[in-house]
């Protein structure tokens, strides 16, 4: 098969993973990383180019690779919503990466710029929009939906049913209640038992899971 060329955005450890995961687990070929210009802190990683996310067009045109934009949850996921966009208005198309690792069945509904990574379980009649990350060994259970820009991390667990509100981000470790709708950008802390709707931007922690005082953004690096 001819390998089909893509552009990573980062040139730090999730971008190192994200490479080396589609280096060694894909039919796909980085042949670049792209940062903001004020990231570029080397000329290449990984032996690659770094190119400014600002002049990519010039050197890797949209139509001829796609990008990979597997960034964090900083700021709740806005910061990989924010670039993910940026690269949408810019005219790029983009590739997701499911391990081969990961356990999948036949009509997997997962959108584009998605990261699904190895022991994750994407049960049927479950739905992954555009934009997530789904950690190691996290469990979506049957009929979850996982909303746009959200991000699952290694080890929860969704109950059947259960609705993850865009640019959530659920901690590692973390039970979700089956049937529970958890709003936009909520932030579910490092192991808590979430047994109750969320509401938006806030933080749950404990078992089971009660609001903090801070706000997601705040809990997840931003201002
Ligand atoms: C929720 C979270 C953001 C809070 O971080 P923080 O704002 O730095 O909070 P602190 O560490 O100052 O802790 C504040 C209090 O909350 C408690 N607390 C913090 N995180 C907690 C958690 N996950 N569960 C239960 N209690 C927690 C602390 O014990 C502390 O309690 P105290 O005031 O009684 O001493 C963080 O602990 C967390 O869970 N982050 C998610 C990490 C993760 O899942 N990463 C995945 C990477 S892929």
């Amino acid at each position: 098969m001819n390998p089909e060329q893509v552009v990573v955005f980062g040139a730090e450890s999730f971008s190192s993973l994200a490479w080396y995961c589609l280096t060694h687990d894909s039919p796909f070929q980085v042949v670049a990383f792209t940062v903001d210009r004020a990231y570029v802190r080397s000329p290449t990683h990984h032996s690659l180019p770094v190119i400014p996310f600002e002049e990519l067009e010039n050197h890797f045109p949209p139509g001829t690779v796609r990008l990979l934009i597997p960034l964090g949850y900083h700021s709740i996921n806005g910061l990989r919503r924010q670039r993910y966009e940026a690269a949408q208005r810019k005219g790029y198309q983009f590739i997701s990466y499911i391990s081969s690792r990961a356990s999948t069945w036949p009509d997997l509904q997962v959108g584009q710029n998605c990261l699904v990574y190895e022991g994750a379980i994407i049960q049927p009649f479950a739905r992954v929009g555009n934009n997530v990350i789904i950690r190691s060994a996290a469990h979506i259970s049957h009929h979850c939906v996982v909303a746009d820009h959200a991000f699952v991390a290694a080890g929860v667990t969704l109950g059947g049913n259960v609705r993850v509100g865009e640019q959530s981000f659920i901690g590692v470790g973390a039970v979700l209640r089956d049937g529970l709708t958890i709003a936009e950008r909520s932030f579910i802390g490092a192991g808590a038992v979430v047994v109750a709707d969320t509401q938006p931007d806030g933080v749950y922690v404990g078992n089971p899971a009660r609001r903090m005082g801070k706000s997601a953004l705040e809990a997840s690096g931003g201002r």
